[in-house]
């Protein structure tokens, strides 16, 4: 039987996704260090890119359930020498019960899925980062409530988290709004498998009226450090700041999956300010994964 993976929200139903959000919460607040269902497990982490919070939420969650985590990179194994994708995803999921990975290209990650025994996990692609909207959404229920219903603005490129939030937005059914430059908008296929549930604004300001939530993100992904100069100019009216943050409903959340940078994406004041809520999404990464990897690897034990 083929193992189950999470490779993007569109992976879960509704309900599925809302379980996932209770489990963590629930996990959050009843940590019981004998609840150790991955108790000898072995996930496996493969990062092409740099992390803080995936790698630690990952490998901490595995260490508090009992089981533990690999970290390897390209550079110290085979794969950074050209071993078949394939070959790797066949022995590596014979050595392991989960493997998680971060790479640049997508395909990386789906041509895994398809070759591993066991439930492979999108730790962020160039594509999606569903792993971030679990936490994002777990920290939405926790401050507001269920997010059915409600206006979520997001600011800035088009990017993976953007990918991510549309498939939020689908798979939770709220609306989002999109306010970025024409020439970094989100992929057309993913926009139009949303239908009405996306909205296009010309400036953020305009975006952000009636918004619940306004999210961004770094103007330049990991990979594209040397369009720095040119993304700072494109989205140089894309900021969220206080004149953005008053357009929006007076009780809006303010997230960014971090890391940040001050003072361009994000003004200071805001990001460190009363509305937002960046600690405890990063914090959620740990509970919101570790409801995840129950729910892949253990369902019948719970
Ligand atoms: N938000 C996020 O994925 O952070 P890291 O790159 O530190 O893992
Ligand atoms: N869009 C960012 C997210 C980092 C967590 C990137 O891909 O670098």
């Amino acid at each position: 039987m083929n193992p189950r993976h999470f490779i993007s929200l569109l992976d879960l139903s509704g309900d599925e996704f809302r379980s996932l959000i209770d489990r963590g919460i629930v996990l959050k607040h009843n940590r019981d260090p004998n609840y150790q269902p991955l108790k000898g497990q072995v996930l496996a982490m493969i990062f092409e890119k740099s992390s803080t919070r995936t790698r630690i939420s990952f490998e901490s969650g595995m260490s508090h359930f009992g089981g533990s985590a690999l970290f390897l990179s390209p550079r110290d194994t085979q794969l950074g020498r050209g071993e078949p994708l394939k070959d790797s995803a066949k022995v590596i999921s014979s050595m392991v019960d989960c493997i998680m990975l971060r790479t640049d290209k997508h395909e990386t990650v789906t041509t895994f899925a398809e070759y591993s025994s066991v439930p492979v996990i999108n730790g962020l692609t160039d594509l999606q980062h569903p792993c971030q909207l679990l936490a994002d959404m777990q920290t939405y229920f926790e401050h507001r409530g269920d997010i059915k219903g409600k206006t979520v603005t997001w600011i800035g490129d088009g990017n993976n988290m953007c990918h991510s939030y549309i498939h939020a937005a689908m798979v939770l059914d709220f609306t989002l709004h999109i306010a970025c430059p024409d020439d970094y908008r989100p992929l057309a296929s993913i926009v139009e498998a949303a239908g009405d549930r996306v909205r296009f604004f010309d400036t953020p300001l305009a975006a952000a009226q009636d918004s619940d939530l306004i999210v961004t993100d770094v103007w330049a992904s990991m990979g594209q450090e040397e369009e720095q100069k040119q993304r700072e100019i494109a989205f140089k009216d894309y900021q969220v700041n206080a004149e953005v943050m008053k357009a929006a409903n007076h009780d809006a959340l303010f997230m960014h999956c971090l890391p940040a940078h001050r003072g361009e994406e994000v003004s200071g004041d805001v990001i460190d300010g009363n509305q937002s809520v960046i600690f405890d999404e990063a914090e959620n990464r740990l509970h919101a994964q570790k409801a995840l990897l129950e729910f892949l690897l253990c369902k019948k034990s719970r």
